[in-house]
């Protein structure tokens, strides 16, 4: 029989993923506070699995060791890790295909009178929606692939909170059923197959990662560019946002979109009161009025 003394790892288990009340509103607090991601309300059972799992990477037997450990790291990786570990990055190639379908019937005109094409995915997770875009786009304008030429006229800008998302966007390397909603001569066309102990596995050919730039950027925060855009597609991550996020995200994002340029939010997303600079023209796809907005915003967002 098992001593008293020792506690069975299922024990531990569920120790470990019993979290305070007060100890989960703290952390759902920061998390709102640091990326706008809402787990104020009815979200403690997944902040507890997640957090749990973190503090067994880190060999700390309750949450709140791990919190503490988290609060005391002054590099501030561990938080960020933190807020990895409690963002959602599920995508998938094609997702919600509607949209590509638009871009694929406006990928002429959009090209139109320029020398390059630059896209930006501003939730871009680990990738996924990045690399359809660029297929899709590649497809619609019947350009040569793979060609130099192509390199440097099209260029799709990945972003996304979530470091460790942005590695797996980064590397490029899928497991085989990733793969799925994608036509077959799409796979053979831009993926390479794994061999030996990478078999099942693909990975992005070079010649369409290196149309693809990655970058951390958190959207509740100051845009550090001034790029415009013809196109932004941010869909799926102001689900998790309250209305007031979503405001301040939008009225960043309209500054970044080019006169008449398209925003695309997820399916399941609204922006009912939220703007009232954009046109909706299709569920889930909005425009940029004709003129740019010359007033200034200030830190918030709001207009000064
Ligand atoms: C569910 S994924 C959506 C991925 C992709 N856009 C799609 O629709 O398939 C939501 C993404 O939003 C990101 N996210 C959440 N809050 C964010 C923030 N404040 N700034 C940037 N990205 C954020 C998450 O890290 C996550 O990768």
């Amino acid at each position: 029989m098992m001593s008293n003394a020792i506690e069975s790892p299922f024990h531990l288990e569920n120790r470990r993923r019993q979290i305070s009340e007060t100890l989960y509103a703290e952390i759902a607090e920061l998390t709102y506070k640091q990326c706008g991601v809402d787990l104020r309300i009815g979200k403690r059972e997944l902040v507890s699995a997640r957090l749990a799992k973190k503090a067994q990477e880190i060999e700390c037997d309750s949450i709140e060791c791990y919190y503490r450990t988290v609060k005391s790291d002054h590099s501030g990786q561990m938080l960020i890790a933190m807020l990895d570990a409690l963002t959602t990055n599920h995508t998938a190639f094609l997702r919600e295909r509607q949209h590509f379908d638009y871009l694929a019937q406006r990928a002429s005109s959009l090209f139109m009178g320029r020398q390059s094409l630059r896209i930006w995915s501003a939730a871009a997770a680990t990738g996924e929606e990045v690399y359809t875009l660029l297929m899709v786009l590649i497809e619609a304008l019947q350009l040569p692939f793979p060609s130099a030429h192509i390199e440097s006229c099209l260029q799709v800008l990945g972003t996304d909170i979530s470091t460790k998302a942005l590695e797996v966007a980064d590397a490029g390397i899928y497991c085989a059923e990733k793969l799925d909603p994608l036509p077959l001569n799409w796979q053979k066309k831009y993926f390479l197959r794994g061999k030996a102990s990478a078999s099942g596995m693909f990975r992005v050919r070079p010649e369409l990662r290196r149309m693809a730039c990655f970058s951390r950027l958190n959207l509740i925060e100051p845009i550090p560019s001034h790029q415009l855009y013809p196109a932004i597609f941010c869909r799926n991550a102001m689900i998790y946002f309250d209305q007031e996020t979503k405001r301040r995200v939008v009225k960043s994002l309209i500054s970044c979109l080019e006169p008449k340029g398209l925003l695309m939010i997820g399916h399941a997303e609204s922006l009912t009161g939220v703007s009232n600079e954009l046109t909706y023209l299709h569920p889930a796809l909005y425009q940029n009025q004709e003129q740019q907005s010359t007033v200034p915003l200030d830190k918030s967002g709001s207009a000064t």
